[in-house]
């Protein structure tokens, strides 16, 4: 078994510490080294993918301090304990299973009297067949016609992941014959949301996926009494409209006002549960069971280079490894991740949820605290988006943000225009290679406000294109990337106990059990 250990205890961490700014990027990047750099320092992903972390503040001596550090952290017996079912989520006394939902790795895992791969495949099994049956008319609205739309209502992870890669994929379907259904998302319990949402679909041929792993989350229930009310005001029998997806033990499950119920479990967090029926019921819908199941083949690719022991031949384990020398050693307070790809748009603020609600902790997995920094503060938009708004601060502000870049060589529809001698992509891909340098390289100036300063670290996955196998891939890569720096600040990341108070507060001043400031603000907003 692993020793859980906190990152300060360990030798291999106290030796990193001594390479402190011992990289600086903007020699390493200048000139003939950048060029061999950027050769050397890639790291092969699955699927068309590949890490480069030429622009890092690492170089040998630093990526072999990495090593040991992997080593002594026990990084890969920690993942072999998680796959093979031990109870890894010790807050809530949980196994963490999402990778099991998309492959074996290692072991049968049997829990509460079941194997938890059947379990998962089962699942989805019932969902590829139901969403067969949509497709082909059996399965209509109370009319006899066919559904047009699907709808999710559902929030944080019964949202974000899934809502991230069904617009990353939500173009290349209709390009590549894979379109089968539009699917909207209602997420806010502000009823503009779902008063928006209702308003521009066809209520009477939608489904609609109420998706709740607790099945008691405020805002999901409701906007399903929302949609169910708009349902009814068309003369219509929401039971006839209504899926869930939820967990067996959840109030909603066995609710016989759903035309069909699909289930994952505990053991599977919301921020992780794009890979279960969470992601599978509404995008085997949208695009059909096989494009889910080419999503999950892809991260189960780069969940077996994650169970590699060698940093170098492990992307997300190097990513990781990294990112905690930025967060611990060099003293980075936030990191942003920066796609060059519009169908991309929302993977940032999946990603947001993925790290922030893992990672956002100050007690190690014994509830005791840790005298370092964890998580950092993540943010991001697409490129090139983002240049014309935030960037300003990147190049020349006060503060370093190491920048996660992910680009693509080509796009997924595949039109184009050429003007000015080139095509949109072309310029989209020399966009993100310009900001590389800049921000590595900077610029000599003598008048000050136009210096740039450089030395601004950046990574970048490189693709040939987005496509599903490619983004499951790019989704299990941050899964595992945040579960490896998760085991090294020696946090339990699958819990998330910071979302309660303001859960709870919220109660109260619904309840009007208020006093103080609690009283005093509700009465701004006449509660
Ligand atoms: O409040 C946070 C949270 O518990 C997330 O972790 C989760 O993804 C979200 O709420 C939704 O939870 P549920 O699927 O149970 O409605």
């Amino acid at each position: 078994m692993a020793e859980w250990k906190n990152l300060d205890t360990l030798k291999s961490f106290q030796a990193l510490t001594r390479f402190k700014d011992s990289v600086s990027v903007k020699e390493v990047m200048t000139g003939d080294q950048g060029a061999r750099r950027v050769a050397e320092y890639s790291v092969p992903m699955s699927n068309g993918l590949a890490y480069n972390f030429a622009p890092k503040q690492v170089d040998d001596q630093v990526l072999s301090a990495l090593k040991d550090l992997a080593r002594e952290a026990e990084l890969t017996d920690k993942f072999a304990e998680l796959y093979n079912g031990a109870v890894i989520n010790t807050g809530e006394k949980r196994l963490v299973l999402h990778h099991l939902a998309r492959g074996q790795m290692g072991k049968d895992v049997i829990a509460d009297g079941v194997n938890k791969r059947d379990f998962y495949v089962g699942e989805q099994k019932k969902i590829a067949d139901f969403a067969n049956k949509v497709h082909a008319g059996e399965i209509t609205n109370g009319a006899g016609e066919k559904f047009t739309t699907v709808v999710q209502i559902g929030i944080g992870g019964s949202d974000l992941g899934p809502r991230a890669l069904y617009i990353a994929l939500e173009n290349w379907a209709k390009t590549n014959g894979a379109f089968k259904m539009e699917a909207r998302f209602i997420s806010n319990v502000d009823p503009d949301d779902a008063a928006a949402v209702l308003a521009s679909i066809d209520v009477a041929h939608s489904l609609f996926i109420v998706v709740s792993k607790s099945g008691t989350t405020l805002e999901t229930l409701t906007n399903e009494q929302f949609v169910k009310d708009a349902i009814i005001k068309e003369g219509l029998d929401p039971a006839n409209h209504m899926l869930a997806v939820t967990s067996e033990t959840s109030p909603l499950a066995g609710n016989s006002g759903y035309l069909a119920a699909f289930f994952m479990d505990d053991y599977i967090g919301g921020r992780y549960s794009s890979s279960s029926a969470v992601g599978g019921a509404v995008l085997s819908l949208a695009f059909g069971p096989d494009v889910f199941e080419q999503i999950l083949a892809g991260a189960a690719e780069a969940d077996k280079l994650a169970a590699n022991e060698d940093i170098m031949k492990n992307p997300a384990m190097l990513d990781a490894l990294i990112g905690v020398y930025e967060r611990n050693v060099l003293g980075y307070e936030s990191t942003a991740v920066l796609p060059y790809s519009q169908a991309l748009s929302r993977f940032p603020a999946h990603l947001q949820q993925a790290d922030m609600e893992s990672n956002g902790k100050s007690v190690n997995r014994f509830g005791e605290p840790v005298a370092y920094q964890t998580g950092p503060v993540l943010f991001g938009e697409p490129g090139t988006n983002g240049q014309h708004s935030f960037y300003q601060l990147l190049h020349q502000g006060t503060v370093i943000v190491p920048l996660q870049f992910i680009g693509f060589k080509d796009s997924q529809i595949g039109t184009d225009v050429i003007i000015e001698g080139s095509t949109s992509q072309k310029k989209l891909c020399a966009n993100v290679v310009a900001q590389i340098v800049a921000f590595a390289c900077g610029k000599e100036d003598t008048d000050k406000n136009k210096h740039f300063e450089g030395g601004r670290p950046s990574s970048i996955i490189v693709g040939e294109k987005l496509t599903p196998a490619s983004l499951g891939a790019l989704l299990a890569h941050y899964e595992n990337k945040i579960m490896f720096q998760g085991f090294l600040w020696n946090l339990n990341s699958f819990d998330q106990e910071g979302v309660q108070l303001g859960k709870l507060l919220a109660k109260r001043v619904l309840a009007h059990e208020t006093d103080g400031a609690l009283k005093a603000l509700s009465d701004l907003f006449e509660i």
